[in-house]
């Protein structure tokens, strides 16, 4: 039987076993799980923002999730919606150009967009980060990152850009792959071209597949990273017992855990880490290493 194949009947039995496991604190003594500033500290700052950035740093914590897209000129910039409106002042800038989308904008008309003010007045003129710009902040801090491809469909070959402008930056070198880089995806695509155009990238799906599925993903994805709520203790089990494209057992971080109970909860599943906009609210919750 292929291997994987018998990881999948292992994991059928142990989906089933893992339900009878004892309360979640009977994980006490594992690993606690890594905290993902979800588009920074966006609790505390505009999200994918530098600022969001500074903060998560000025919190303690190492990680950063943000998501990538393109501009009319082919700048990558970071952002989350596919259009501008609600974290920029774009339709007081541009109020000619609805529905103001990423992709029918140029990199200097984005610079010009005020994308902190919405949050707050201590936060304007706050900017949307360029790729590069984003890369250049988290390195100074040290920090590590969690890139999302975001609707990689509005953007025909994103992937070997976006893998172009990280090594540029220099974090497709040894120690950024083994320790600070993971690509992610809602894309099952896209996560599958970026890890056939530089198989070392560790990769991550978005999503929950059925665990019969799982062996499909694990030939791309060295994650499964689902909706916090769509999980259990025995889907976490499942993912972990089948073997990713790098030959060890498939992480899961699970998003967007936001306090202190359910990141718990999801402690106690096994989860691998947990991605959310109150960092400093999750690490607390945990359990001190
Ligand atoms: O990293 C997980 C999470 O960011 C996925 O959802 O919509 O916030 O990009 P979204
Ligand atoms: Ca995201």
């Amino acid at each position: 039987m292929h291997a994987r194949a018998v990881a999948a009947t292992t994991t059928a039995l142990l989906g089933t076993a893992a339900l009878l496991l004892p309360a979640p604190d009977a994980r006490a003594g594992a690993e606690r799980p890594t905290v993902i500033a979800h588009r920074g500290a966006s609790a505390y700052a505009p999200e994918n923002t530098l600022v969001a950035v500074d903060k998560a740093a000025e919190l303690g914590v190492d990680w950063v999730e943000n998501d990538v897209q393109r501009t009319r000129d082919g700048e990558l910039v970071v952002l989350h919606d596919d259009n501008l409106r609600r974290t920029t002042d774009v339709e007081e800038v541009f109020p000619d150009r609805a529905p103001w989308k990423v992709k029918d904008f140029t990199a200097a008309e984005i610079a010009r967009l005020d994308a902190g003010g919405w949050f707050g007045p201590d936060y304007a003129g706050a900017r949307v980060p360029t790729l590069k710009q984003y890369m250049d902040r988290v390195e100074l801090h040290h920090q590590k990152l969690l890139l999302e491809i975001k609707n990689p469909e509005l953007y025909p070959g994103i992937e070997q850009q976006t893998l172009k402008v990280l090594g540029n930056e220099g974090w497709l070198d040894e120690p950024h792959l083994a320790t600070r880089l993971i690509v992610q995806s809602f894309s099952a695509d896209s996560v599958r071209t970026v890890h056939e155009l530089k198989p070392a990238v560790k990769t991550g799906f978005l999503g929950t597949p059925p665990v019969a599925d799982l062996d499909r993903y694990a030939d791309f994805a060295d994650q499964i990273n689902p909706s916090y709520g769509t999980v259990s203790m025995g889907y976490v089990a499942s993912v972990h017992s089948v073997e990713g494209p790098h030959g060890k057992p498939l992480e899961m971080f699970v998003w967007t855990v936001n306090d202190a109970n359910n990141a718990r909860l999801v402690a106690g599943y096994g989860v691998d880490g947990i991605i959310t906009n109150t960092p400093d609210v999750v690490r607390d919750a945990l359990p001190a290493k």
